[in-house]
């Protein structure tokens, strides 16, 4: 570990946004330690990462976790103490998205969906702070929590399951508690809450939904992860200092009336 980078975990980021987050933190001086439930995806993801970034770059360092289980979290946060010692930026990203109608929705599912989107953070959150806090003695200046939500949370006119839609409401309002509770103690707290953007997930979409959702983008396109992750970066840096409990919602203007 070279001790003037900066260090990032970022959940989810064996494809995706959470890898176009991971790429634009690795590309801002953090190592990034990039954590998955899908070990192959995440081992092979990191040697593809590094194969690009000199000995002396920042690294993407690849660990396993199902996070949806906070055995499994404090497991994890438990293994980047021992390896890296404190945290400068922890991105919840890790999430999904089932799909199925309000009646529809059975109770193992619905506890899956809470889980994976916001259990999952919660956890998260509740062990690195610790480590954030810590990290302030070796490295000092604001540390960063960024919360991706979802604009599904806010509009009504797309579709999106009552349960997605909770999970990413109770994850900005886990944001402001946050944002609010550590404000003194030099921790800034923020969620990015995307509209359609460009990744695997839009399989989980029936067709004519995600068309719909698409011709509904301003743009006519749907957003890059790359994009996404830029504001991620930029809240990240320095110039992201000065905002906490807010929740930024990127969607091209589409909801602007
Ligand atoms: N793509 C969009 O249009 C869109 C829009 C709004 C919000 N989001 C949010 O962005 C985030 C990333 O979504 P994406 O589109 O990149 O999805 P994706 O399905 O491409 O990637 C999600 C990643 O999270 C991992 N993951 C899932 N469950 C996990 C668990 N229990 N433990 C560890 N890792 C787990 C997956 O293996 C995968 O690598 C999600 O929170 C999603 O809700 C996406």
């Amino acid at each position: 570990m070279n001790q003037s980078h900066k260090i990032a975990l970022v959940t989810g980021a064996a494809r995706g946004i959470g890898l176009a987050i991971a790429n634009a933190l690795l590309r801002d001086g953090h190592d990034v330690i990039g954590v998955d439930i899908d070990a192959k995806g995440i081992v092979n993801t990191a040697r593809r990462v590094n194969a690009n970034q000199a000995p002396h770059l920042p690294q993407f360092v690849p660990m396993v976790a199902d996070i949806a289980e906070a055995a499994a979290v404090t497991q994890l946060f438990a293994a980047v103490a021992a390896q890296f010692g404190g945290l400068d930026v922890l991105v919840n990203n890790a999430g999904t998205c089932f799909m199925n109608d309000f009646v529809d929705i059975s109770p193992d599912e619905f506890h899956k969906q809470m889980a994976i989107n916001f259990d999952s953070a919660f956890y998260c959150c509740q062990q690195a702070i610790p480590l954030l806090l810590k990290r302030q003695t070796s490295a000092p200046g604001i540390k960063k929590i960024i919360n991706i939500s979802s604009n599904g949370a806010y509009n009504f006119e797309v579709f999106d399951p009552a349960h997605y839609r909770a999970s990413k409401a109770a994850l900005d309002t886990l944001t402001k508690h946050l944002a609010r509770r550590y404000a003194r103690e030099g921790i800034a707290i923020n969620s990015i809450a995307p509209a359609m953007t460009r990744t695997d997930l839009f399989d989980v979409v029936p067709p004519d939904v995600l068309e719909r959702a698409l011709s509904a983008m301003p743009r006519g396109k749907p957003i890059e992860p790359a994009e996404i992750a830029n504001w991620v970066a930029f809240l990240a840096s320095p110039v992201g200092d000065c905002s906490s409990g807010n929740v930024i919602i990127l969607n091209q203007g589409r909801d602007v009336r």
